[in-house]
Order: structure tokens, then sequence, then C-alpha cells
């Protein structure tokens, strides 16, 4: 039995989706769907790791919802849904709870800056987090996973936890008909393209970041044009010209960040963006970025908007994807119980 190619990914419902999560992941969700079958999933459980207000999580299920479709994701030929309403994901984080060893998790840097200085404080979901990211894409056997560069590292323990149960259960794999001993595929992480690491307006030396507590740091995806145009305008620069090459952008952080979003915006490198824009002031460039970014982001906001004002819709949207997820997911499951020897 071979494992055919499958596409997963995941955006948490935390709040402020920002320009990094639209270039460095909902971008590529889109190119995707084109050549792959495709399951992108709202993280509720994933969101839950830290503390959510339960009368703002389901309006925040909802906005990344309405970010995937009005991108351009189709949800009738690719799967959009959320994690909490397929039950396969809690459970096969179970049994990877089991496979994963405590220094591989001990390892993630991620919780090391959630959890700061108050790791006595912070929830056990918040450690396990990267298993229950393992889990929702092995759930699938997913081979191929896009993201931004800050979950390089969660894919690679997603990789080594599959092996992992590979090894552990060889002999059982097997007998259950998979005769080359894979029954988790090794998932691919795809992190391509100038911005698979979009930083602060503030501070070229930060990630965006949805909890970043100033607003100037981040261009989000409901921003109106005069806000995106602001916060362009406001961004963090050097005193100097745009060099005319790559190499020129080293050392200068805040200028590689805005060259680079430019480039991901408009779909070209930022050799190409440089050719036509080295030499320039940001007192020029800075205008051109604001445009491009009004132009690509105004009509994402302005459709999901109008894709807001229709909860229901959104929701059975998201009910319609988890019964054709649970489908995938349903004989996995079953497997993989077989596998460990539970009685079915
Ligand atoms: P999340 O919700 O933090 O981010 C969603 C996606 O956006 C990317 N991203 C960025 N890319 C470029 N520059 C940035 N500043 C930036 N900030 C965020 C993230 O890399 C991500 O691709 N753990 C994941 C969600 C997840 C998942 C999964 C992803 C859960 N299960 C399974 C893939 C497969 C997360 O917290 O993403």
């Amino acid at each position: 039995m071979t494992h055919q190619e499958r596409v997963f990914s995941g955006v948490q419902p935390t709040g402020n989706l920002h320009l990094g999560n639209y270039l460095g992941a909902i971008t590529k969700f889109v190119a995707l769907q084109e050549s792959h079958e495709c399951l992108y999933c709202v993280v509720d459980l994933h969101a839950i790791t830290v503390w959510q207000d339960p009368k703002e999580l389901a309006g925040n299920i909802r906005e990344v919802t309405a970010a995937f479709i009005a991108s351009g994701i189709d949800p009738k030929k690719q799967i959009i849904f959320n994690q909490s309403q397929v039950s396969g994901h809690a459970e096969l984080a179970w049994v990877l709870n089991c496979v994963a060893r405590m220094g591989w998790l001990n390892r993630m840097t991620q919780f090391k800056e959630k959890a700061g200085k108050h790791k006595e404080n912070a929830s056990v979901g918040l450690f396990t987090y990267p298993n229950l990211m393992a889990a929702d894409i092995l759930l699938y056997h997913a081979t191929h996973v896009p993201v931004g560069e800050d979950q390089k590292q969660h894919l690679e323990l997603a990789r080594d936890i599959a092996q992992k149960f590979n090894v552990d259960f060889a002999d059982t794999i097997k007998e259950a008909g998979f005769e080359e001993g894979i029954f988790f595929p090794q998932p691919e992480p795809l992190i391509q393209g100038p911005a698979t690491r979009v930083m602060s307006l503030r501070d070229g030396s930060k990630k965006m970041s949805k909890s970043d507590p100033s607003e100037m740091s981040r261009i989000t995806m409901t921003d109106d044009a005069d806000t995106i145009a602001k916060k362009i305008r406001k961004a963090k620069t050097d005193p100097d010209a745009l060099p005319s090459e790559t190499d020129g952008l080293k050392d200068r952080p805040e200028a590689n960040n805005l060259v680079g979003i430019y480039a991901a915006l408009k779909g070209v490198s930022k050799e190409d963006v440089l050719k036509d824009h080295g030499g320039a002031q940001f007192s020029t460039f800075k205008p051109a970025l604001a445009e491009l970014a009004v132009e690509k982001v105004s009509p994402i906001a302005d459709e999901m908007q109008k894709l807001l004002n229709d909860p229901a819709e959104l929701d059975a949207i998201l009910k319609d994807g988890a019964n054709r997820a649970y489908t995938i997911a349903d004989p996995i499951m079953k497997k993989t119980k077989e596998i460990v020897g539970f009685i079915g």
C-alpha cells in the first residue's frame, strides 16, 4: 500500500489574523488547491492551550474560516473545517502522547517562548501542543504541509513521531497490510518564498505576531485601506536607500522585511523587487508598498466582512467540511487502533 499526496495545514483562531499568516501560509494554501487534495483546518483545540474567552472563540473560528474562503480557497473543492468537530484529532493525539518522548518536547523553542518564565504555570496542553499538531497531519496521512518558518521545528517533530510509530509497531503495521512498514508517511514541510518569516513593522528582529501588544506591529487581514497605509508609513526603517541586490539587505532587517513583503504580495522574488526599486528611498518605496498591500488585502477584508455577516452559512461550511474530513480520518483512526492492539 502506498500513500497518495495530500496537503494539510492549520491556523489558530486566536484573533488578529495578520499579513504573516496570509503570506507565510494562506497564499500557499490557495496555490496548492490547484494541484492537490487539501485539508485546511481551524485549530481550535490548539487555541485553547492558552486561555480563550468562550464568548470570543466562535467568532474567531468563523474569522479564520472567512479568511480562508475570502483568500480564494474553494470550500466545495477542498475541505475547510474546525479541529474540534473531528474527534480523531484528540484521539490520535493521545496515542502520539505515548509515542513522543519528554526530551523531544523539552527541546521545542515555541513552548519555551510561550511559557516564558512561568513554565510551572503553563497548561499541560501547551507542552503537548506539538503532539496534537502531529496528530492533525498524520490523521489524514498528509504528505505536504505548507507553513511559515516558525513551524519548522514542530514539523520535524511530527516526522520523528511518524517514524517512531512506524518502528515501534512495525510488526502489526505489516500485518495490517502495509508491507513496507510505513503506516504514517513522513510529512514534508513546504516553507518557501520571500515571506516565510514576516517580521514586526516596529522591530525587524521580532516576528509579526498575533500577540504583540502593539497594533502597529502588524497589518491584520481586516484592516481598512487607511489603516494599512498608515501602518506602512510608520513602519520602522533605516535611513539608507534600497540596495540593488539582495546581499545589500544583510544586516538591514527592516528593509529586508519590507522588500520581502512587497515581493510576496506581488508574487515575485526579492531580486526582482530590487531590480525595480534599488536606489529608491523609503519615502518612495513605502507608498508603493502601501498601494500594493491595499490592492491585495482590501478586497479580502471586504469579502471576509460579507461572509461574516452570515455566520450560519460559515457554520454550515465547517460542518460539511468536518463530515468530509471524518470520512478520510475514520478509517485511518480505526487502523491505528488495530495496529496499537485495541479491540475495535
Ligand atoms: P499559527 O496559527 O500561529 O499560524 C498560522 C500559519 O501562519 C504562519 N505564520 C507566519 N508566517 C510568516 N511570518 C509570520 N510572522 C508568521 N506568523 C505565523 C505559521 O507558520 C502558520 O503556518 N501550530 C500552528 C497551527 C497548526 C498546524 C497544524 C499547522 C496546528 N496544527 C498542522 C500545520 C499543520 C500555528 O500555531 O499556526
